[in-house]
């Protein structure tokens, strides 16, 4: 790859995505894309790039989609769901009992194991939650990621990342090698492609929002932009998930930090005091 593809292919990504590919990154672009020459059955690497260049929109998605890092796990870190379970979703029951809705947003969802895990942690309250409309977004940048979530279908070693076997049994039911999620938790989930670098009013407002280890791939000035869309679309007392390794100094006037180690942050508005956020610890 000459040093003016790998510009082309650099440019291209980052105005998609937001992730920065510095020069070092030369052989990640190779690899990532060699396989997308032999799929699109194209001659070189050259001419996969001159594709791109001439704004070939099924080679365009294509390589997005490959640069895209999509490591993902159900309950990943635990101990953000843990804080979702316990004080969100209570709070939740508490201050939206009259509306009996909700909605929560899984910003760069991957194959869906993040946005399933929301809804699981859900339907483990079934009881507070019996008649209520909830509704779990999924969004990713990578179609064949959304794809996968959309199946709803993963294999041994998915499920043996991150799901206790009792919630495993309780979910999904086995089929020849793989676990199918059941309906109930799949009907809570919608999935759709987008990138969040986008305008995201389209998609409604959320009560919480997951962003986990995506902002990490992005630039400072990217990171803030992003996370200006999210504050838009979260409700005032909302409250947004982040990565562990992403705890933010500045992350915007939007929000702040209920406990910055775990990457959770509540809606930061003037005129609201703490103690209303949905993130906050509420005697019940
Ligand atoms: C490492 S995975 C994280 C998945 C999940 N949130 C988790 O924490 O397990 C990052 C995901 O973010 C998606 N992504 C990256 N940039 C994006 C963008 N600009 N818009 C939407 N999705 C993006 C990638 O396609 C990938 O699936």
């Amino acid at each position: 790859m000459t040093p003016e593809e790998f510009e082309l292919a650099a440019r291209f990504v980052k105005d998609r995505s937001g992730l920065v590919l510095t020069r070092d990154k030369g052989y990640l672009l190779e690899n990532r894309l060699m396989p997308v020459v032999r799929e699109l059955r194209v001659k070189s690497l050259s001419d996969l790039l001159a594709a791109v260049a001439a704004g070939d929109a099924a080679t365009q998605t294509a390589v997005v989609d490959a640069m895209m890092a999509k490591d993902t796990a159900f309950f990943r870190d635990w101990k953000p769901f843990t804080h979702f379970r316990s004080i969100v979703l209570p709070n939740i029951r508490v201050s939206r009992g009259m509306k009996r809705a909700f909605r929560v947003l899984s910003a760069g969802t991957s194959t869906g194991q993040e946005a399933y895990s929301v809804a699981m942690s859900v339907r483990d309250l079934a009881s507070s939650f019996a008649g209520w409309n909830i509704e779990v977004i999924g969004i990713d940048i990578s179609a064949s990621a959304v794809g996968a979530a959309a199946r709803g279908v993963y294999s041994q070693f998915d499920v043996q990342r991150g799901l206790p076997v009792l919630t495993l049994l309780q979910h999904f039911t086995k089929k020849d090698d793989a676990w199918v999620l059941n309906d109930d938790i799949r009907g809570m989930v919608k999935f759709q492609t987008g990138s969040l670098l986008e305008d995201l009013y389209p998609l409604g407002r959320f009560d919480a929002i997951f962003c986990r280890n995506v902002l990490v791939y992005l630039d400072l000035k990217t990171k803030l932009e992003v996370l200006q869309k999210l504050g838009r679309v979260l409700v005032d007392d909302g409250v947004l998930y982040l990565g562990l390794n992403e705890a933010l100094s500045g992350v915007g006037a939007s929000f702040r930090a209920v406990d910055a180690d775990l990457g959770i942050y509540a809606a930061h508005r003037a005129d609201r005091p703490a103690s209303l956020s949905l993130a906050a610890k509420v005697d019940l």
